[in-house]
């Protein structure tokens, strides 16, 4: 070896593989304002359609006129129900099996629900149009109380299902009542509750939000008369699904179909599902002839496109008097909204909520879910979190806060006394999981640690005593929050879209010159992909991570998948992508053998290539393997390296998380100053440490705004008072607090990397961080629950509900 001879952790480095903080690709288009998002699109003779919208929240429509808007300059046609009747599309299925009108038929059910759809040849034109259609309706009392939705005279909000007393998932008591799941023994946690020393019982409401990514949901639909094609572009988590709903729905042919997302700019769930835009461009481009486009203004896309959470849970808690768990209780009643346009996985009406025994060993425990019908926007998507689990989160970790301040026991010690331990692992809760890997208490200790949890706490102590006399109207609060995660949708077994298995897939093709390219069935919506998928592929088969090319969001050239929501992406397709290439490596082997003279066995990896065991100056590069692979591999052997591989996982991933809030309010104005926020996430083995920490500010900014103001909230005749960012709170780098993040490692022992998804986990447990400091800083006033969001005025208000103020 010369000095020139690169080292061994020269050659590793160059590879920027897994382990890497190699810096995110895909930056260098985006910081430069040369991103491709679908309204960058512009197409010869493209027209524009655009939304008329229901003012009421319940009402009939008793007529819709079009004939002024078609006076309108540039306006091409009004598409009403009964022009989508005619082409049997008034209606389309929802991915939790029940139907959703596309445009309003007979009745509107939401405020902005959509009524008709005006086309134009521009978005000003369209919008001329849309003022000048004329629809008389005849307002319906609404339902906007999920806890009356089931009331004896509650209003009969969906007509079209009069009579059919079974829904999608089994029987329906009432005709505002979609679904009751069940999970669990109920005998045997009834007998816990009858035996506890301790119980607690709490109406635990996480309330209804929305994803709101920067750019709204859009697409461009292109019909190609001649050849009978239909090009689709648009906003979409999963194009292959949406390419498989197109042709089920429109009756297409799906080799004629093409389905495109661009870059898109942030999805967190909300560009999953199918919306009435899709489908009216998609007519209007058919009936025309021409590409139409629709995107949706902020407004639209917070009061009509899917919401998330709205889930009310009844939780109780049986305990010994010790501050051992015994049994735990909860029901959940779920406001659907006007059409169950849920997005889970199918046999999961309530996604995965039965994840609700959180890190703790419950015994027993029993979950009820029913879902209902309101005046309210359709949706309940998985918002920056896997279907249901950032609910049921928040659900155990206010329950054992609550539990802790029952007991008069610390809650980080009650939490410690009740973990799952390290050799519990696989681990299987009462509710149904098979938790893969964990070591919760270490995780856990080494945050109290950081933090220095036993001064904060002394602190708080002094704090009180001093408000008690007088001397500062300032309380604080720890928010201690440790969650159990459970992404990776899904294993065959138990996951599916519409019959279609949630596996996920990668191709890779390697080029002669040791570069290649790899199409994932994922779709990045600012998650880094590109960046993070050519390091898996790197340290696999020892190409620079620079030279693989990463594409996804094109039907026709990836292999299919089922997309990127719910943190699936690593867990499923990154487990493809490494088997995908472990393929390649095993064809590289055979021809460096052959190139070498040597048998397969005799040659043993070596970062960036083979060698022969014992004889380390006898090996070959990856790179030349490349060259060999197209001009000299063995007799019998197929030329090019390439290799596809679909993923069914045998589990879902579990990773977890210690975070606490340090937080102090003002009484008197409720103003609050978040000092510290420490968030210690577990994702197995990790891919990019850099891009990992982004995630988890992102996510952590994200939480923060749901605990402590964001919502989606109606007026009683349901208007919905925050449809814009003026008043649904979207927080800017100015209220956003510090992150100081940290990690443990505890690998996936089922995922061929070790990886478990990380993006929405600071959202899992972020929110009940924040919500547990709110809570525990009221705590020793008497309080036992304030629900979320803990705005200024809320926590002001809750300060005067106690009574702390002497006037
Ligand atoms: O499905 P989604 O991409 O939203 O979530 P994810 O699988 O948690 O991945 C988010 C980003 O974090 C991706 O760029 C992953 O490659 C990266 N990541 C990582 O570097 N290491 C992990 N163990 C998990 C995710």
């Amino acid at each position: 070896m010369n000095d020139l001879t690169p080292t061994r952790e020269q050659r590793e480095a160059a590879l920027e593989g897994m382990g890497c903080k190699r810096k995110r690709v895909e930056d260098v288009r985006f910081t430069q304002g040369k991103g491709n998002y679908v309204d960058d699109l512009k197409l010869p003779g493209m027209l524009h359609g655009d939304f008329v919208r229901s003012p009421h929240a319940h009402a009939r429509v008793k007529s819709i006129n079009g004939d002024a808007a078609l006076k309108v300059p540039g306006v091409l046609a009004v598409i009403t129900a009964e022009t989508l009747k005619t082409v049997n599309l008034a209606w389309m299925p929802t991915l939790a099996g029940d139907v959703q009108m596309v445009l309003a038929d007979g009745k509107v059910l939401f405020q902005n629900q959509e009524v008709a759809f005006v086309v134009a040849t521009d978005r000003y034109a369209a919008d001329d149009g849309i003022n000048k259609v004329v629809v008389e309706y005849e307002p319906l009392p609404p339902l906007i109380d999920p806890f009356k939705a089931m009331d004896a005279d509650a209003p009969v909000l969906r007509e079209d299902l009069a009579g059919k007393m079974t829904g999608a998932h089994g029987p329906r008591k009432h005709h505002n009542h979609i679904f009751e799941w069940t999970v669990g023994d109920k005998d045997l946690t009834d007998a816990a509750f009858r035996k506890a020393d301790v119980t607690i019982k709490e109406m635990i409401s996480y309330h209804r939000t929305h994803p709101s990514p920067l750019e709204t949901c859009q697409c461009v639909c292109s019909f190609d008369k001649i050849r009978g094609e239909l090009t689709i572009w648009g906003t979409f988590q999963a194009p292959h699904v949406i390419r498989t709903v197109v042709a089920l729905i429109a009756k297409l042919p799906e080799q004629k179909i093409h389905v495109i997302s661009p870059d898109v700019g942030g999805g967190f769930g909300n560009k999953v599902g199918a919306y009435p835009g899709y489908i009216c461009a998609a007519v209007a481009s058919i009936v025309t002839g021409k590409p139409v486009k629709w995107v949706e203004d902020r407004i639209e896309n917070l009061t009509a496109t899917s919401f998330a959470r709205d889930y009310h849970m009844t939780t109780e808690i049986a305990s010994t008097k010790e501050g051992k768990v015994t049994g735990l209780r909860v029901h959940v009643l779920a406001d659907h909204g006007a059409f169950d346009a849920c997005a889970d996985p199918s046999k999961w009406p309530a996604g995965f909520f039965n994840i609700v025994t959180g890190s703790y060993d419950f015994p027993t425990a029993h979950l009820s879910v029913d879902g209902i019908y309101t005046n309210k926007a359709p949706g309940g998507v998985a918002y920056r979190c896997s279907f249901r689990v950032t609910e049921a989160a928040y659900c155990i970790e206010r329950g054992m806060d609550i539990l802790a301040q029952k007991l008069g026991m610390d809650p980080a010690e009650l939490r410690l006394r009740n973990f799952i331990k390290k050799e519990q692992f696989p681990y299987h809760s009462a509710l149904g999981w098979e938790y893969d890997s964990g070591d919760y208490h270490t995780a856990m200790k080494k945050m109290m640690d950081t933090v220095d949890y036993a001064g904060l706490r002394k602190e708080q102590a002094e704090k009180r005593a001093a408000f008690k006399r007088g001397e500062t109207r300032e309380i604080m609060g720890l928010g201690v929050s440790f969650f159990t995660e459970i992404v990776g949708a899904g294993p065959s077994k138990n996951c599916d879209i519409l019959g279609i298995a949630m596996f996920d897939s990668c191709e890779i093709r390697l080029h002669p010159t040791g570069a290649g390219i790899a199409r994932v069935g994922t779709k990045s919506t600012g998650q880094g992909h590109e960046t993070t998928w050519a390091q898996i592929i790197a340290t696999e088969i020892g190409l620079p991570a620079d030279n693989i090319m990463v594409e996804e969001g094109n039907t026709d050239t990836a292999p299919y998948g089922l997309g990127t929501y719910g943190s699936r992406s690593t867990p499923v397709a990154g487990a493809a992508i490494a088997m995908a290439a472990r393929k390649i490596k095993a064809k590289a082997q055979m021809i460096a053998a052959y190139k070498l003279e040597v048998h397969e066995g005799d040659l043993e990896w070596d970062i960036d290539g083979f060698r022969v065991k014992g004889l380390p100056e006898k090996a070959m590069s990856m790179k030349d393997i490349c060259w060999a692979a197209y001009n000299s591999v063995p007799p019998g052997m197929e030329p090019g390296l390439e290799a596809v591989s679909y993923y069914d996982p045998p589990n879902m991933t579990y990773p977890f998380g210690a975070y606490i809030c340090v937080m102090n309010i003002d009484v008197d104005t409720g103003v609050y100053t978040i000092r510290r926020f420490y968030a210690l996430d577990d994702c197995g083995t990790r891919i990019n440490p850099m891009i990992i920490e982004g995630q988890v500010h992102g996510g952590l900014t994200e939480a923060f705004a749901i605990a402590m103001g964001q919502e989606i909230r109606y007026d009683d005749e349901g208007n919905v008072v925050t449809g814009s960012f003026m008043d649904f709170f979207m927080p800017t780098a100015v209220e956003t607090p510090h992150w100081e993040t940290d990690f443990t490692v505890t690998p996936s022992p089922h995922h061929p990397i070790g990886a478990k998804g990380v993006g929405e986990s600071p959202n899992v447990g972020g929110v009940p961080a924040f919500s547990n400091a709110v809570n525990d800083a009221f705590s020793f006033l008497g309080s036992t629950h304030i629900q979320m969001p803990h705005d200024f005025w809320r926590n002001w208000k809750a300060a005067k509900n106690l009574g702390v103020f002497a006037a």
